[in-house]
């Protein structure tokens, strides 16, 4: 069925996008309802959105030939609420609830998903009111994409410019889909951990993320809403993911533990360090001081701690096992890991197959058996463990989808 998107359009000089995001959503079969804050048309034409889309721009809840109240019609017809671009003024003004104009009455109306694509100077984003407002709407549900790092209208460059159209079109157009997650929430850890020597050194591994950020952009494209906590990588967040960047295993841990309770799966693909300095020496270790001997101490068992606190079944656990040695070396120690951590399903994967790399082989070991899939790309293997995790939520787990095994 073709889909509607209410497309807002705030006052920033970015609102020019917006008209290519309106053409790229009719391009792709989707009705668009244009909707003006009274300052949008400052920056942009009201006729060029109305000759794009074959449809009136509406900017006053006061217009006396439209009848019945217009922004509960417009919440009605439209299938997602877009604010693009969606200045700071806005983002606050949402984050209040408050309804004073057609866009915010909208938003508060709306039936299906919100989202924004915040647009505003790099300071403009940074400010703590503006960083308060986008945490308020991120728990609200509102979803975001962007802003990215990169020039602005003034010359400068920062975190502020608002995401290109296509970006943006995307992420509506997976909002406009309910997906065969939908309802789930999901928490999904990536990348390495990294334990401070000194203000300058650190203790890493060689995780590049890719798998945990494959889970979380499949897992929001099937519709569930994902939390992802990533430690250092250099992956973009996928549209619709909330994400959190932390650096060492306790701040994960933290992130972890915090969420814990509001999500219904949590998939641990981080390789968090086991081990991290005793102590962090707060000024640079100097080589004419000779070698440091380094004494380490053992980090929180973040997946076991889940686990073992768990009084019943939720959240659903996921673990991953990342091994060297024969596939029957790898499995076992998975059999223990999803024993000792009290996990309901462990990944294993071999370091060669998988480190840095764009596709893996991976078996899925739980208390049922075990089952190998692969060499295919990470993205593939997300949706198979995807797959498997509603299948067992729903206490019957229907054959996975075997990319090729
Ligand atoms: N994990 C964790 N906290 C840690 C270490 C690991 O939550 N401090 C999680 C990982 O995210 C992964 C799983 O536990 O999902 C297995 O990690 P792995 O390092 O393979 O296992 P370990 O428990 O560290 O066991 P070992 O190193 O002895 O193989």
């Amino acid at each position: 069925m073709s889909k509607t998107v209410a497309l807002c359009v705030s006052g920033s000089i970015a609102a020019y996008k917006a008209v290519e995001v309106a053409r790229l959503l009719g391009k792709a079969g989707v009705r668009v309802l244009p909707v003006f804050t009274e300052s949008a048309a400052k920056f942009v034409g009201p006729v060029t959105f109305s000759g794009i889309t074959g449809e009136p721009v509406r900017t006053s809840m006061w217009d006396a030939s439209f009848p019945g109240e217009m922004h509960v019609k417009l919440a009605q017809d439209a299938d997602v609420v877009a604010m693009v671009p969606a200045t700071a003024d806005l983002l606050a003004r949402l984050a209040q609830g408050r309804a004073d104009d057609l866009v915010t009455a909208l938003a508060l109306s709306a039936r299906g998903p919100v989202l924004v694509a915040p647009s505003m100077h790099p300071r403009m984003w940074a400010h703590p009111s503006t960083t308060r407002n986008a945490a308020t709407l991120r728990a609200d549900g509102v979803r975001f994409v962007g802003p990215v790092d990169g020039p602005v209208a003034s010359g400068e460059t920062g975190m502020g410019r608002m995401s290109e159209p296509a970006d943006i079109v995307s992420a509506i157009l997976l909002a406009a889909e309910p997906g065969d997650l939908a309802g789930l929430s999901l928490l999904v850890t990536a990348g390495p951990t990294y334990e401070d020597i000194d203000p300058v050194r650190f203790l890493g591994n060689r995780s590049s993320g890719k798998m945990g950020f494959a889970l979380a952009a499949r897992a929001a494209a099937r519709g569930a809403q994902v939390k992802l906590v990533a430690g250092p990588v250099a992956e973009a967040t996928p549209p619709g993911v909330q994400r959190v960047d932390v650096r060492s295993a306790e701040e994960m841990r933290a992130a972890v533990m915090d969420a814990r309770a509001r999500v219904d799966v949590v998939i641990m693909s981080a390789a968090v360090a086991d081990f991290r300095p005793e102590a962090v020496s707060a000024s640079k270790l100097k080589k004419s001081d000779g070698a440091p001997a380094l004494r380490l101490t053992q980090n929180p068992d973040i997946l076991a701690e889940l686990g073992q606190g768990r009084t019943g079944t939720a959240p659903f656990l996921v673990g991953f096992a990342l091994e060297t040695g024969a596939d029957a070396d790898v499995i076992a120690y998975a059999r223990e890991k999803l024993v000792r951590k009290r996990v309901d399903l462990v990944v294993a994967n071999h370091a060669a197959e998988s480190l840095g790399k764009d596709e893996n082989r991976i078996h899925l070991v739980d208390a049922s058996g075990v089952e190998t899939h692969g060499p295919v790309p990470k993205g593939a293997l997300a949706d198979v463990i995807l797959t498997r995790v509603r299948g067992a939520l729903r206490g019957a787990a229907p054959a996975p989808p075997a990319p090729s095994s």
